[in-house]
């Protein structure tokens, strides 16, 4: 006989109020699951401002000391460095990656001098912010060329490795890049530095904004479709992060975010390595939009957030790092 009222489970109990909420939580978001990426251009004092990314700007490396304290003081363990190269420095082969005095390389030295380990410093590899088509290897003939744009991407990697970048973080989804990286980064005695795999990295129409930022979007030629994975696909991933592992990467990257989360589960509950995700620039815009519209909340950026950590990411890159309040 049953005498209470009917439900006799209410799951609403623990949900009444906020600290039964906290007690109850099963995820949660701090500055330490958060990396900033910030873009570089040339020249002093420059702060300017990105038209498809409302609140993201660009910083000459003499400003950066800022944005870096802001992330330190905040707890962020991490930023990113990306360039906006000028186009009259880009070439076919990308050459300006190697130039021991470009953007990015400035930029590390700047950092790690300022703020010695303080903070993490992370670099892509890839040649597409170098290129004068945009894309991130060698082209020929319409052909993005694999095993000839390994050794440039070694070389990039040893070159910002010896600046001082703490973890490498090949972009370029090019077959074979972290064996070679790894290797070539041993040879130099650089075996402290970690390798970030962007191992699962979709063809995507989110990249757009970014592409703007660095300035290789007027300049990219055709699609990045021959290199970067097929949205369709799932199961490919794992071969991809299994091939990663296999060639020596510490943590591998799962991008975009949002639309992947399917992924982010599923790599995590293969593979027992530190998943991280990306939530590219196109993701970024459409909620900063959003608020700017009043569409939607504030509150929108956390709860994207934390759909990562739920998911099993260990970390974001986000460009919200360094306006959210945790
Ligand atoms: C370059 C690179 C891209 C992003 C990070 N590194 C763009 C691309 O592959 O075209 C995208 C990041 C973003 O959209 O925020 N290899």
């Amino acid at each position: 006989m049953i005498t209470g009222k009917y439900p006799s489970l209410r799951l609403r109990r623990s949900r009444k109020y906020a600290w039964s909420r906290r007690l109850v939580q099963e995820n949660s978001l701090s500055y330490s699951d958060l990396i900033l990426p910030i873009f570089l251009i040339e020249g002093k004092n420059k702060k300017e401002s990105i038209n498809s990314m409302p609140n993201v700007f660009r910083y000459s490396v003499d400003k950066i000391h800022t944005v870096v304290n802001k992330a330190i003081k905040k707890g962020i363990p991490m930023v990113a460095l990306f360039p906006h190269t000028k186009t009259k420095k880009k070439d076919e082969y990308g050459s300006e990656a190697l130039n021991p005095d470009n953007l990015v390389c400035r930029g590390i030295k700047f950092i790690k001098k300022k703020f010695k380990n303080k903070i993490g410093i992370m670099c892509d590899v890839a040649l597409d912010p170098y290129t004068s088509h945009g894309h991130d290897g060698l082209l020929k003939k319409k052909n993005i060329l694999n095993d000839e744009t390994l050794e440039i991407l070694a070389k990039q990697a040893v070159l910002q490795a010896k600046m001082g970048c703490d973890v490498i973080a090949p972009s370029d989804m090019m077959d074979g890049r972290i064996g070679m990286i790894r290797k070539a980064l041993d040879k130099n005695n650089l075996y402290d530095v970690q390798i970030l795999s962007y191992a699962v990295k979709f063809s995507s129409s989110f990249y757009g904004p970014f592409r703007d930022a660095v300035g290789s979007k007027k300049l990219l030629k055709g699609d990045k479709k021959t290199y970067q994975m097929d949205f369709r696909n799932s199961d490919e991933s794992l071969r991809e992060v299994s091939l990663d592992i296999k060639e020596g990467s510490d943590m591998v990257m799962v991008k975009p975010g949002m639309p992947y989360l399917d992924i982010i589960k599923k790599v995590k509950d293969n593979f027992k390595i530190p998943v991280l995700a990306y939530q590219v620039s196109g993701e970024y815009s459409l909620i900063m939009n959003g608020i700017n519209k009043k569409l939607i909340d504030k509150e929108s950026i956390k709860e994207s957030l934390i759909s990562f950590k739920r998911a099993g990411a260990s970390s974001i890159v986000t460009y919200f790092a360094d306006q959210i309040d945790l």
